[in-house]
């Protein structure tokens, strides 16, 4: 077979599976990893360095595009239970480090204060008596990189993430939902080092004036958990992130539990040129003009500049679809998808001082 017929066929599985993509999540899923695994085949048949690049980037642009197939149900063979477990307690070694992340140096800083030195010298802390426990809340408007920086957090002192997918606790474990919590903790001692991370904690962790009966007992719990947590004795510490940090229980937001809340700002100018740089280093690119992009897009989050990126990216690939011409991305493509997106994190802002005046927080936006 020769690259060319590889491509192709990888482009015919590729089709398929953008079809069947909302229908049949499972079979898109199969059809991705086959275009993914033919675009692979045809890299290893050209002998072109540059075309091997690029189909090594299409071949792993479809593999992530297949984990992105989420089942409607639970598949056959599965009880429901396994499959919820599953789902909502994911342990990983993630592969993105602090280098993938553009700007939030503080933010960096604080983290490795407070959770990577703690963990790489637990007898230092000890010999001075300082205690390292407690978690870390990050809180900040949508897109900004918060669960991007607790994956890094993991990788980054080489701890075993455990990602617990707190909206699912709540809509499945209702009645077990204290166990659930326990069960996360009790898989976190299992590790040399782990991370315990509650995305979207304000899920699971509202204020308890306001929460039903079993959101209170899982607030209950959590606290139990964490109080006593310190980096000396138990190799693992405890990272949340919220959108909405006013929602969490002020109880959680103690010493020795949520401790330490971290901010999670939009990108200025400088950090929005090098998350360009970072979402456009893997495509094919000519002539890009980093400072114009930061410039046009000030008040936008992460979020909103990998979405422009990706939007970009579609044209030329739109293209070579059709008329099997490959050119690169280029600025006319990037200020296009620019000037048809607004940043998504001005509305968080309103949003955050009415609630914070509301309930007379002290969070600081
Ligand atoms: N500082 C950043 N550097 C690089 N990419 C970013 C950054 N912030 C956000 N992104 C992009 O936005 C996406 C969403 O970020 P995420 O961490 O989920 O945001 P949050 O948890 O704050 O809502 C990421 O997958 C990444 O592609
Ligand atoms: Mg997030």
């Amino acid at each position: 077979m020769t690259p060319e017929e590889s491509s192709a066929k990888a482009r015919a599985f590729a089709r398929k599976a953008a079809d069947t993509h909302e229908s049949n999540p499972p079979a898109a899923k199969m059809l991705y990893l086959k275009a993914a695994e033919s675009y692979n085949e045809a890299a290893g048949l050209t002998s072109n360095l540059k075309e091997r690049d690029e189909l090594m980037e299409w071949s792993e642009h479809f593999f992530n595009l297949s984990k992105t197939c989420v089942p409607h149900a639970a598949p056959e063979g599965m009880c429901g239970a396994e499959a919820e477990e599953e789902e909502l307690v994911l342990t990983e070694i993630p592969n993105i480090s602090f280098d993938d992340i553009g700007g939030l140096e503080e933010v960096k800083e604080q983290i490795r204060k407070s959770i990577i030195y703690p963990f790489e010298h637990p007898d230092i802390y000890k010999h001075y008596g300082v205690s390292a426990g407690g978690g870390v809340l990050l809180y900040g408007p949508p897109g900004t990189g918060k669960t991007l920086l607790a994956k890094a957090t993991a990788k980054e002192c080489g701890a075993a993430f455990i990602s617990v997918k707190t909206s699912g606790i709540m809509s499945k474990f209702v009645g077990e939902s204290e166990q659930h919590i326990k069960r996360v903790f009790e898989e976190a001692r299992k590790h040399p080092r782990s991370i315990i991370f509650f995305d979207e904690i304000d899920s699971i962790a509202g204020r308890r004036a306001d929460a039903e009966g079993f959101a209170k007992r899982i607030v209950n719990e959590l606290l139990a958990q964490m109080d006593g947590v310190d980096t000396g004795e138990d190799r693992y510490l405890v990272m949340g992130a919220t959108n909405e940090p006013w929602e969490i229980d002020p109880a959680l937001r103690r010493p020795g539990r949520f401790g330490t809340m971290v901010h999670v700002k939009e990108p200025d100018g400088t950090a929005r040129e090098s998350i360009f740089g970072i979402h456009l280093k893997h495509r094919p690119c000519k002539k890009i003009d980093y400072q114009t992009l930061s410039a046009l897009t000030e008040g936008y989050s992460g979020a909103d500049i990998s979405a422009i990126c990706e939007e970009a990216a579609l044209v030329p690939l739109g293209e070579a679809l059709t008329c099997s011409v490959r050119r690169d991305i280029d600025m006319s493509d990037l200020l296009h998808a620019t000037n048809h997106r607004s940043s998504s994190v001005d509305a968080w802002y309103s949003d955050a001082e009415r609630m914070i005046k509301k309930y007379g927080d002290s969070i600081v936006i």
